[in-house]
């Protein structure tokens, strides 16, 4: 892993890029716009078991006595209860498979926000959640972190339901999006795949992937 640099206002302690091999190869054949939809589904879920494997390294432990076939002995375990995958729909859910997968008791909260094409605003159709967010790290899924108009409103609406301790996890990263972001809430920090480029202005992230729900679902 690496920290970002600083630029554009962003605070690098607060902003980790996941520059695993196995991450960067996957989201390169993602970028590709030759590859299938089937196959864009696949990578994006795996690399949201990579994902989910960085963004739960410092995870606290706690102690717990078990008895082995041989002795009793004291092993961890990971202190607290269960997390809350948040995916924003529907990009998001392209990463939740995969959380799943490693993450198997993991709750999930579910914050439908769609871009309003003109404005690029969120606009909130859906929210679903466990009723105690405060007692939880949520982490907060979206592949795309472009505008951050999305990613801004989903933490907003979550802190409103109580939650204090929150992740945010995408695949791409406008450095645009991040320095709006990180001054909306400076108390979430954010993993990522890449910062891009630049946003465009129709608000897409260059160089991207295009736009990832039409990418994942076959739409458009
Ligand atoms: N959402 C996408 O799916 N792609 C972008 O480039 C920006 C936002």
């Amino acid at each position: 892993m690496q920290a970002a640099s600083a630029r554009d206002g962003v605070k690098a302690a607060s902003v980790t890029v996941v520059d695993h091999p196995l991450v960067q190869h996957k989201l390169t054949l993602m970028r590709d716009k030759a590859r299938s939809t089937k196959g864009f589904r696949q990578l994006l879920n795996e690399i949201g078991t990579l994902l989910a494997y960085e963004v739960t390294r410092d995870l606290p432990l706690e102690p717990v006595e078990i008895e082995t076939p041989l002795v009793t002995m004291q092993g961890v375990q990971i202190a607290g209860k269960k997390l809350v995958l948040a995916p924003i729909l529907r990009a998001g859910i392209g990463f939740l498979d995969g959380m799943l997968s490693l993450l198997p008791s993991a709750r999930v909260a579910h914050v439908g926000l769609y871009r309003d094409p003109d404005s690029l605003e969120a606009v909130e159709y859906y929210f679903k959640a466990p009723s105690d967010l405060a007692d939880r790290t949520v982490l907060i899924l979206d592949p795309m972190l472009a505008t951050a108009n999305s990613a801004i409103a989903a933490v907003d609406r979550l802190k409103e339901r109580g939650a204090r301790d929150l992740r945010f996890v995408c695949l791409l990263a406008a450095p645009e999006g991040l320095a709006k972001f990180q001054g909306a809430h400076p108390d979430v920090p954010v993993w990522t795949a890449s910062i891009d480029s630049h946003l465009n202005d129709h608000g897409y992230i260059v160089p991207g992937l295009g736009d990832a729900g039409d990418r994942m679902y076959g739409t458009r």
